[in-house]
């Protein structure tokens, strides 16, 4: 049986990777709709490849001229963010690969849930600010979700060696990202230049500005958290410079099952296509004598305050999580245009959060509430910021 996917997010990292592992698997799995924000030129070389049915250009001002590019093909284009939840739910389609970037990928993943669609989930912020929500409503709707971060992947992949009552805890490894080894004060003068250079992993620029901040981890522990009904007690952080072991599970009996592989996102989104079976495909082998040596430390929480609030903002739950997500985006945002000083990112959340007043129970419109409250701070607060330097 052909297995029919939507890919949200076609143009970036993880999306490219989706369409490299779809080749690889063969014909038995084709492309039935895709969704691009702003590469328009990328989006049409994939139409002219792949002939999806449908394809979603979330920001409208760019795909005005697609359909002149490609003409003669019959692909429907939908023009805006509603385009993203139309092919989330398309009878056409079984599996939803979600590789939007940030909280916009939300709407279209809850309507994939609410569909009973097969959904491969590498975008974390959606289940960072609305875990519950989407968790319920997959239960609800007999949706299957199934993990592409690598490290929940390695999770899933490790729980299937025992029953859930038999986890004592799962451990997610992290890189530490390009600068593991910096005092807090050399982290406050390094540049955009080397926060985007990750020692290990390429990925979209949020997220590898989100891996050197160690967001990347907090955003996994609360990811972690929902996708494994897992008290944040039992949610460990490990550094692994290596990035070979994806993460573990520790079992009641003490036995610690891992997951390793090459850093490469194509075995994890190859696993959620083929899940439950395992097929020969494109991951590179790996080779541990040539790797040597694993090596594991704890984090240290007093540089990396992002994964000590992530902790909190996950026992917490509610909007606390919503503005902790937001304020990110946000500061991302601004440090990613040069407007702001690393150091700043984390300077802001923490203004937000400590200025939020959280409510613990969460419907769709708290959600857009808090989401847009935190932004608004964050912009304030630049602003009041740059207002003073100029005046000072
Ligand atoms: N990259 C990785 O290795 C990796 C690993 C684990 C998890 N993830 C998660 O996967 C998600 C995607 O990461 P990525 O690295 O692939 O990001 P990316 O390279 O920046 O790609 C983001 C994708 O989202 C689209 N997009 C951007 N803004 C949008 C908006 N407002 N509405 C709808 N679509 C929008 C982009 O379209 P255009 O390019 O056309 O503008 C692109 O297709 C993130 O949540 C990230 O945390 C990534």
């Amino acid at each position: 049986m052909v297995k029919n996917i939507a890919i949200l997010g076609s143009t970036g990292s993880i999306g490219k990777n989706a369409l490299k592992v779809i080749d690889a698997l063969g014909s038995s799995y084709r492309v039935a709709a895709l969704s691009a924000h702003s590469n328009i030129q990328l989006l049409a070389e994939q139409i002219r490849r792949y002939e999806p049915g449908f394809v979603a250009v979330t920001n409208p001002d760019y795909g005005k001229n697609l359909r002149e590019s490609i003409d003669e093909l019959k692909t429907e284009i939908m023009l805006g963010p509603d385009g993203l939840v139309e092919i989330a739910q398309l009878d056409e389609v079984d599996t939803v690969i979600a590789a939007v970037v940030g909280s916009a990928g939300l709407p279209a993943i809850l309507a994939a849930a609410k569909s009973g669609k097969q959904l491969a989930i590498a975008n974390k912020e959606p289940l960072v600010i609305a875990g519950q929500l989407l968790m319920n409503l997959a239960n609800q709707n007999n949706s299957t979700i199934l993990p592409v971060d690598s490290e929940h992947s390695a999770i899933f992949q490790a729980m299937q060696s025992g029953s859930r009552e038999e986890v004592n805890k799962i451990i997610l490894t992290a890189s530490g990202g390009p600068f593991r080894k910096e005092t807090a004060e050399n982290i406050k003068n390094v540049s955009l230049e080397q926060t985007l250079a990750h020692p290990t992993w390429e990925m979209g620029p949020k997220i590898t500005v989100d891996s050197a901040t160690m967001m990347n981890k907090a955003f996994e522990v609360i990811e972690a958290h929902w996708l494994f009904d897992m008290p944040t007690e039992k949610i460990d952080v490990l550094i692994h410079p290596e990035s070979i072991v994806h993460s573990l599970v520790e079992f009641v009996d003490g036995s610690i099952i891992a997951q390793l592989g090459e850093p490469d996102m194509c075995l994890p989104i190859q696993y959620a296509l083929t899940y439950p079976r395992r097929v020969a495909g494109i991951a590179r082998p790996l080779r541990l004598d040539k790797i040597g040596s694993l090596r594991f430390e704890k984090p240290n929480l007093e540089i990396f305050r992002a994964l000590k609030l992530g902790f909190e903002v996950a026992q917490k739950g509610g909007t606390a999580a919503v503005v902790f997500n937001a304020a990110n985006e946000a500061a991302v945002e601004e440090f990613l245009a040069g407007r702001i000083n690393f150091v700043n990112i984390i300077e802001l959340i923490e203004d937000c959060l400590n200025k939020h007043d959280a409510k613990t129970t969460l419907s769709l419109e708290d959600i857009f509430e808090a989401d847009s409250w935190a932004r608004r701070e964050v912009a304030a607060n630049i602003k009041h910021t740059t207002q003073n330097a100029g005046t000072n």
